[in-house]
């Protein structure tokens, strides 16, 4: 009989009687057989440390690069159905918060478990916008970086610094001290966010006014000029609103593994935090959304879209906004996002380059490239045309993501810290480099 090829599948149905929640792996190499087992659809990459063939050796390992089927943790915080296009926060779907809840209730609900109740909602309103104000020296940072500094390298930098301020902050299995730097860390990202853009201005910057809302405040403390009391348009601070409940968490995705990842060595939650500010502004992950705008830019026109699908075919470009890990069907995020785009339009006037988006979403939806890849539109590919048509430059698109995420993150962290079974994040390598060498004097390398 031929052996089957590595990596492929050989299955014969198990007589019932014999079922149980186990792997039975047989390593050809000594012909002896290893009972696994399994939970949750899963098993343990440990217990094939006693896969061996000689009792010296460390034992097997399991090598999965980007971690693209590996479970690096058990959440209840989010869940997501690639295959079906679900979000869900807490076990409520993403459509029905959307259209019913609003970002600082979704923030509570993410980071408590369930839906507060209206004295919990007053109660958590009034410590967020009580700590919304930011130290007076914070300033004095974001007047070291040149006028045309990428907002989201200063939003890394000025959540970094809020370490220094809070020093109470390392004491992170404090629930008091957890609870006091959620209330800093989300009351001030905005403010952070809002600072570092009126920097980029030359603009002075804008203290918080808590009579507004969440929204309403962090576009009081971008837009506001000559006004003495600012009022933001209701259709858009809703528009923001929304959009930061899609953007509050989404499981293990980049960012939250590097708050995950950071945070498992008991850093305090701002450096954590800048850290995964860092893994955000990324191109592929929260920087897309800048990226998109970039793109239908470059595309120019309706007529040049072909052209450039055609380059994105060839390897030569990424159609950003388009792909994703996990979703393999249109991101449940994206079709809200395109209709709230419609309602901002309706404000502020329809924004052309939503015709190019158009064409490049008609086209690639019918094209085999993307049908076969499962290639649909994501969160970032009608985000930034909103953002642009309610004023924001590009370079802030990312910092629009940052901010919301911070609950997600924060959640995360939290669970990571109260999770038993979490250590410190520590990945095993397979070594490919040199064996034992020894050192060449400088005289005698060519
Ligand atoms: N344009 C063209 N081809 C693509 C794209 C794209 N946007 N995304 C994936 N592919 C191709 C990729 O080249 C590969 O082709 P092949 O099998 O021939 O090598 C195939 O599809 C599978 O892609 P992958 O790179 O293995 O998928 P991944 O899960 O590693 O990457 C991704 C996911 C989001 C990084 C990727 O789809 C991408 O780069 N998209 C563009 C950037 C983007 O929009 N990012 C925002 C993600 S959503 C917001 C967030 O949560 O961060």
């Amino acid at each position: 009989m031929t052996p089957p090829k590595p990596g492929s599948l050989v299955s014969s149905e198990t007589p019932a009687e014999a079922r149980r929640e186990t792997l039975t792996v047989i390593d050809n190499r000594t012909g002896k057989q290893y009972e696994l087992a399994i939970k949750d659809d899963t098993i343990r990459p440990l217990d094939l440390r006693k896969i061996k063939t000689h009792d010296f050796e460390f034992g097997m390992m399991s090598y999965d690069p980007a971690f693209g089927n590996t479970a690096s943790c058990i959440s209840k915080i989010t869940f997501i159905d690639g295959d079906k296009g679900i979000l869900r926060y807490r076990g409520y779907s993403i459509e029905e918060l959307a259209e019913k809840s609003n970002y600082l209730e979704t923030a509570y609900l993410i980071l408590h478990g369930e839906l507060p109740t209206p004295a919990q909602l007053t109660d958590w309103g009034y410590h967020i916008t009580h700590h919304t104000f930011i130290h007076e020296s914070i300033k004095k940072f974001l007047d070291g970086f040149h006028y045309d500094a990428h907002p989201m390298g200063m939003l890394i930098s000025t959540v970094a610094a809020l370490s220094t301020f809070y020093p109470d902050a390392r004491d992170i299995f404090d629930p008091e001290s957890r609870r006091k730097q959620t209330y800093r860390l989300i009351g001030k990202m905005p403010t952070l966010a809002a600072f570092a853009y009126r920097h980029s201005l030359g603009m002075p910057f804008v203290y918080p006014d808590n009579e507004l809302s969440y929204c309403g405040n962090f576009l009081n403390m971008l837009f506001r000029t000559t006004e003495l009391k600012y009022r933001p348009n209701p259709t858009l601070e809703r528009a923001l609103d929304i959009l930061f409940i899609l953007h509050a968490d989404h499981e293990q995705n980049c960012s939250s593994t590097a708050m995950r990842g950071v945070g498992s060595s008991h850093v305090d939650p701002y450096s954590a935090t800048a850290a995964a500010t860092a893994a955000l502004y990324g191109p592929l992950h929260g920087g897309a959304n800048e990226q998109v705008l970039r793109m239908l830019l470059e595309i120019g026109s309706v007529g040049n879209v072909p052209a450039y699908v055609k380059r994105v075919k060839a390897g030569e470009k990424l159609l950003m906004g388009f792909g994703h890990r996990v979703y393999k069907n249109y991101d449940p995020r994206a079709k809200i996002v395109k209709h709230i785009a419609y309602e901002v339009f309706d404000v502020m006037g329809r924004n052309p380059l939503i015709d190019i988006a158009l064409e490049c979403e008609r086209i690639a939806l019918e094209d085999d490239y993307f049908i076969t890849r499962r290639l649909y539109p994501n969160v970032d590919f009608y985000t930034g045309l909103i953002y642009q048509s309610m004023g924001f430059p590009m370079t802030m698109f990312p910092v629009l993501f940052a901010i919301p995420r911070t609950s997600g993150w924060i959640a995360q962290w939290q669970e990571m810290l109260l999770d038993p079974e979490q250590k410190i994040s520590r990945p095993r390598q397979i070594y490919s480099g040199y064996d034992l060498r020894g050192y060449v004097t400088l005289d005698h390398r060519s």
